[in-house]
């Protein structure tokens, strides 16, 4: 405990301590009757301790034991009446005839008491070990009542913790009421820690799935040992006797140590030099903060972060119940239904897990809407946990009644489906979209730096290819015309002469002999494509452009057409190819593009020029790219063809999506699959909504995304030994990626690091473990057959970016 309380003398003027030695006075309690300037009435013969009246409140105080200080903050390491302070006047500790040590309150009631009773003349002692002894005067080894057998939140060196004694945490940083945690040895002999909180309790340390099914050795842990001890030694080692024991960092120097059941459920040791005023920690129980039971309360999630420290939040749809008080959590913002006409959304949650509170049983082998369902028709259900087993390789449904102990939880394959009632709240999030960089109408200029290419002939791989080699073997065509087609195509018909665009964004009109000048006659071709061919050229401003002329678009009308370009030209991501402008000249249609050094992803992976780093950055930027693509613009643009060809990088391996926008972009609201005509796109990253005629929705790029950042970890292509060109066959090579990569996942023994299987071989060691891990769970759900269960893009930007080094 730390008193942050100054104990000013003006604050405590006439706090009055009897100590009333009725046979003796202890000689070594240096003691006046009445003591006004100061609340000290002993310190221990070193100094080290003293014990006293410490202010808890206004005109509140607790008698207390703390380590003797000069400066304001104290550390208090034992309090009598830490639940029910006395008035800071005329209380009084007195040690009554009857041998009985006792406080009371100036309302003259006991407030708390040694009950002890002896007729023998005795002395209160407290040692230089932080203990405040009452024994007999004349035979000091007769000890009556010790403050060492009754510690409140903290252990001192040499304090032995037994059967009879447990620690009890503050209840917060300033309230040094009991709280809520509770450190104890339990009836199996196993040293544990609880959460006792309000409506709930549950046991979190040590993992008590860990313990459970390990009777006998859980944990480390021993049943056996029934004396049920425990002690922190002068040098820093903790040791129980379920044979739990650890040393702090600082183990072997002799220095002022504690160990603290925090007011956050961590027990913690701390250490400092004599003298000094800070204390470092030198030892804790708990590594992880967000998965101590209780500390956001119901209905929040706890994250964790290096910077900040932790942070509880609440979920969507719900709100503070006391933002000052994260420990009561957040309540509902709707009202709660039971009946069966409410129609529920599901909100998912990645790398989140709710501890407990499952309903009843689990469901084995469930499909999601399978579990969807079930949790729509059961009334207490909050949501559910849906998760891949990798043991049996079943999916597991865990309908929960009630959302504790939410906290991020990096690596959780389980992900949480929050439910809600369906209202407008999506449309609203749709909305505020409006409020991004990208309206439809913005008139700002958008940057294109021009970067000239590198004009180095040595470099034997420079000559590459802005569009994808195997690009536009397919076009996504086609989506539902709608508000934006109406107005583009009123953008176009305005613009007789020119392009409305062309003013703000340098975005333009080349005529066919501009370009075929450029290309000195469509002489220089780096890439080729069923949808089109592409040159390399110079353009009249010096710049090296990638042209692009269309097959696939040779009947398509001219304001057709530039609809689509108008669109394409309007993006703007450092994660997007930028376009420059366009030819559309009789039934020529050409686009030219920004020009990209390093070629294609397709390219590179082969060639060893990409390392670990470069591996992880692609992924990333791809994501931004897509997740731009998908939901930060008024247009839901879906991309339809990922693949590696599609991947191109700059000179500094930058990724940049390319052969986007062709596909039409879609209207969110009004989604509608007979509109769709049947097109799909490469083999071997093709999700399987194509194959099987489902809704096709922005899930289609996730899963190709997914694919290739597959192929990026493990080297190996989804489309090697495809053998028939049928839709079927491909399907299940397609699988085979992702299954091969599951398999060795759910194979790997527990300890065993699973991502050495996977890893492409030409990376050598030379990767992050936690970031591969993390890139390759989240590569495995984009993956995932039902497209609901995979997470969208900007969630995958998200969970990335948290690990990004
Ligand atoms: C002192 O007290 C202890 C503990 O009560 C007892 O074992 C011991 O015999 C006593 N010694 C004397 C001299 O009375
Ligand atoms: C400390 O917390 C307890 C329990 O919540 C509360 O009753 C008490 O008023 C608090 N004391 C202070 C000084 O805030
Ligand atoms: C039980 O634990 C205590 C303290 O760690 C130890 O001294 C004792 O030897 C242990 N007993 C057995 C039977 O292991
Ligand atoms: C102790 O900590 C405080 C606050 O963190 C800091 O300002 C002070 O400099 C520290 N004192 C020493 C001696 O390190
Ligand atoms: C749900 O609807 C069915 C028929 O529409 C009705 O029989 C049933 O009682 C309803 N259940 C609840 C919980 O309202
Ligand atoms: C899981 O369910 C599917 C379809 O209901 C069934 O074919 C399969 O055998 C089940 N698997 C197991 C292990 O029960």
């Amino acid at each position: 405990m730390n008193a942050n309380m100054a104990s000013s003398p003006t604050l405590i003027p006439f706090l009055l301590i009897f100590f009333l030695f009725h046979f003796h006075r202890s000689s070594s309690l240096p003691l006046s009757v009445e003591n006004p300037e100061d609340d000290v009435i002993v310190s221990s013969p070193k100094g080290t301790f003293t014990a006293g009246f410490s202010p808890v409140g206004e005109n509140a105080y607790s008698f207390a034991i703390w380590f003797s200080t000069q400066a304001t903050t104290k550390t208090v390491v034992w309090m009598a009446n830490r639940d029910q302070p006395v008035n800071g006047k005329r209380s009084t500790l007195s040690l009554l005839k009857t041998g009985n040590l006792v406080l009371t309150d100036a309302g003259q009631f006991d407030v708390w008491s040694t009950n002890t009773l002896s007729s023998k003349t005795l002395e209160l002692h407290l040692f230089d070990t932080g203990n405040l002894v009452l024994r007999e005067q004349s035979n000091q080894s007769a000890v009556l009542w010790q403050s060492f057998g009754f510690p409140t939140d903290t252990l001192l060196p040499g304090q032995i913790f037994t059967r009879f004694t447990k620690l009890v945490s503050s209840r917060s940083e300033g309230n040094h009421s009991s709280g809520f945690y509770n450190l104890y040895f339990d009836n199996d002999n196993v040293f544990r820690i609880l959460y006792d909180g309000p409506q709930v309790s549950s046991v979190y340390w040590p993992d008590p799935w860990l313990v459970s099914d390990n009777v006998g050795f859980g944990n480390g842990r021993s049943t056996y040992n029934s004396s049920r001890v425990a002690v922190l030694d002068n040098l820093g080692e903790f040791s129980a006797s379920d044979h739990f024991s650890f040393k702090t960092i600082d183990y072997g120097l002799l220095l002022q140590r504690r160990l603290t059941l925090d007011h956050d459920g961590n027990v913690r040791v701390y250490s400092r030099k004599n003298g000094e005023e800070n204390w470092s920690i030198t030892g804790q129980f708990k590594s992880q903060p967000c998965f101590i039971h209780g500390i956001c309360g119901p209905n929040s999630i706890c994250s964790h972060e290096q910077v900040i420290g932790r942070k509880c939040s609440c979920l969507e749809g719900y709100s503070w119940i006391d933002s000052q008080d994260w420990t009561l959590g957040c309540k509902p913002n709707f009202q709660p239904t039971c009946d069966n006409k409410t129609e529920y959304r599901f909100v998912p949650y990645y790398e989140v897990d709710f501890y407990g509170y499952d309903y009843g049983s689990s469901f084995s082998n469930y499909t999601y809407k399978q579990c969807e369902k079930l949790c729509s028709g059961l009334c207490e259900c909050m949501g559910f946990q849906y998760s891949f087993a990798r043991e049996n390789g079943l999916f597991w449904c865990y309908p929960k009644r009630q959302l504790l102990n939410g906290h991020h939880s990096p690596g959780f394959t389980g992900q949480i489906f929050l439910r809600l009632p369906k209202n407008d709240v999506q449309e609203n999030r749709v909305q505020n979209s409006d409020d991004l960089a990208c309206s439809r109408n913005a008139e700002k200029v958008l940057e294109r730096p021009y970067v000239k290419g590198k004009e180095n002939g040595s470099v034997k791989f420079m000559l590459w290819f802005a569009i994808g080699l195997g690009g536009f073997e397919v076009l996504c065509i086609f989506m539902v015309w709608c508000f934006l087609f109406r107005s583009s195509n009123h953008l176009v018909s305005a613009d007789q002469q020119g392009y409305v665009l062309a003013a703000a964004t340098g975005f333009r009109r080349y005529t066919y002999s501009e370009l075929k000048q450029a290309t000195k006659g469509f002489s220089e071709e780096i890439g080729r494509g069923a949808g089109g061919t592409v040159y390399k050229g110079v353009l009249s401003d010096k710049r090296i452009a990638a042209i692009k002329k269309l097959h696939e678009f040779a009947d398509q009308g001219e304001s057709e057409f530039l609809t689509e370009v108008s669109i394409i030209g309007r993006l703007n991501h450092m994660n997007l190819i930028g376009m420059w402008g366009y030819c559309v000249e009789g039934k020529h249609r050409m686009l030219v593009y920004e020009y990209m050094e390093n070629g294609s992803l397709a390219h590179n992976l082969p060639s060893n020029a990409l390392d670990w780093s470069k591996r992880y950055n692609i992924a990333v930027g791809m994501a931004k790219g897509l997740a731009y693509l998908h939901e930060e613009c008024l247009e839901w643009i879906l991309h339809c063809d990922i693949k590696p060809q599609n991947i191109l990088l700059d000179s500094d391996y930058q990724p940049k999506v390319a052969d986007f926008g062709l596909s039409k972009p879609l209207n969110r609201n009004n989604v509608n699959n007979s509109s769709f005509s049947r097109i799909r796109g490469t083999r071997g990253y093709m999700a399987p909504e194509w194959v099987f005629n489902l809704q096709i929705t922005s899930k289609v790029d996730v899963y190709s995304y997914g694919i290739v950042v597959l192929e990026m970890i493990t080297g190996r292509s989804p489309m090697i030994g495809v053998q028939v060109t049928e839709l079927g066959a491909d399907q299940s090579h397609n699988e085979r990626l992702a299954t091969w990569v599951r398999e060795r996942r759910r194979k790997a023994r527990e300890g065993e690091c699973w991502v050495e299987q996977i890893v492409d071989p030409t990376l050598g060691s030379d990767y992050d473990v936690e970031q591969m891990e993390i890139l390759t769970t989240v590569a495995l759900e984009c993956v995932e057959e039902e497209k609901d269960v995979r997470p969208s893009m900007s969630q995958v930007v998200e969970r990335l970016q948290s690990h990004d080094s």
